[in-house]
């Protein structure tokens, strides 16, 4: 990290004045910090156990679902075994990987709520290779009401992906909006929580909430669970409204909010609707590059293997 030089007499001004230094050497990143160089990582030797990560934020639209398929696919680009669980009952993320929700018999919800099922024969292959999903559909939405009642029904989640651990690197989890027991399952089995925020005017409201919620499940469920990163998405870097956004989101939450910013594009929504990551969609997009060093930034942060 270049730190600000203090220039005698001109204390005030030694930030704009690193800033400008920064800017001359070229690498400022989207959220004002130095950018640093995510090397490439080594591939790996061997794989699993893999570490589970939640994507979660309780409001919606934010990218969460954008975010665990892209960076899904460029974990898996990179060697890494994934596996992508949709915890939503949309289903936006089965389909965004071109699964026909409507004709599946078994899902999440299914290892749930039954027991007998294998993981495994519930699992499915995308056509991106070490990409694969634990599909969802609507049938997920009875899941959290049938919960309440069960035993230990916070860590349901941990147990039915526990006999997989083994086979992958990385697993992701797409949390639907809200904060209900679905996601409390998914932050109770996960290792570490990525926080998409949209670069919008009240981006981090609700963002006290999740934190608390967070903390309460460290202290109470998992304390092994850490907060990844902040990852701001939406970015419009021609917009002073999206600069002070993610200027305030790195005031607030400093060395948690990932350099690298996911800026907004069309092309994102095509790949869903191709049914495609946008890394395989459209790989030389900047929106597919920026999913890549998100990846690298992951790894190099100890995130991912
Ligand atoms: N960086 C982006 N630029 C433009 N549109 C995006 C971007 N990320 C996501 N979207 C679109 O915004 C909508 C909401 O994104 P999604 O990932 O589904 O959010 P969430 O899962 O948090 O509800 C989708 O239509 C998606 O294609
Ligand atoms: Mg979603």
């Amino acid at each position: 990290m270049t730190e600000a030089r203090p220039v005698p007499g001109r204390e005030t001004l030694g930030e704009t004045e690193a800033a400008f230094q920064i800017r001359i050497d070229g690498q400022t990143g989207a959220t004002g910090r130095p950018l640093p160089e995510f090397p490439v990582p080594a591939p790996l030797t061997s794989h699993g156990p893999a570490r589970i990560i939640a994507m979660c934020n309780q409001k919606g639209g934010v990218g969460k679902t954008t975010t665990t398929i892209n960076l899904g696919a460029a974990l898996a680009e990179l060697g890494r075994r994934v596996l992508l669980v949709d915890f939503d009952p949309q289903g936006a993320l089965s389909v965004g990987l071109g699964i026909n929700v409507n004709e599946l018999d078994v899902t999440v919800y299914n290892l749930l709520v039954e027991r007998g099922h294998d993981v495994r024969q519930v699992i499915q292959h995308t056509r991106v290779e070490g990409l694969d999903v634990l599909p969802a559909n609507i049938d997920l939405s009875a899941a959290e009401v049938q919960l309440v009642g069960e035993v230990a029904r916070e860590q349901i989640l941990a147990r039915v992906l526990r006999p997989v651990l083994d086979d992958y690197d990385v697993v992701m989890v797409d949390c639907q909006p809200s904060l209900g027991l679905l996601t409390v399952n998914a932050l109770t089995a996960a290792h570490g929580v990525i926080i998409p925020l949209e670069c919008e005017f009240f981006a981090m409201r609700g963002v006290a909430l999740l934190i608390e919620t967070i903390e309460k499940i460290t202290d109470r469920l998992n304390p092994r669970l850490q907060v990844d990163g902040i990852l701001a998405t939406m970015y419009d870097g021609r917009t002073l409204h999206s600069k002070e956004v993610v200027a305030s989101v790195v005031d607030h939450f400093g060395d948690q909010v990932f350099h690298t910013v996911i800026s907004r594009t069309v092309k994102f929504p095509d790949a869903s609707l191709a049914a495609e990551p946008l890394t395989t969609y459209d790989g030389a997009h900047k929106g597919a590059e920026a999913y890549r060093q998100l990846a690298r930034e992951l790894i190099a942060r100890g995130g991912a293997a």
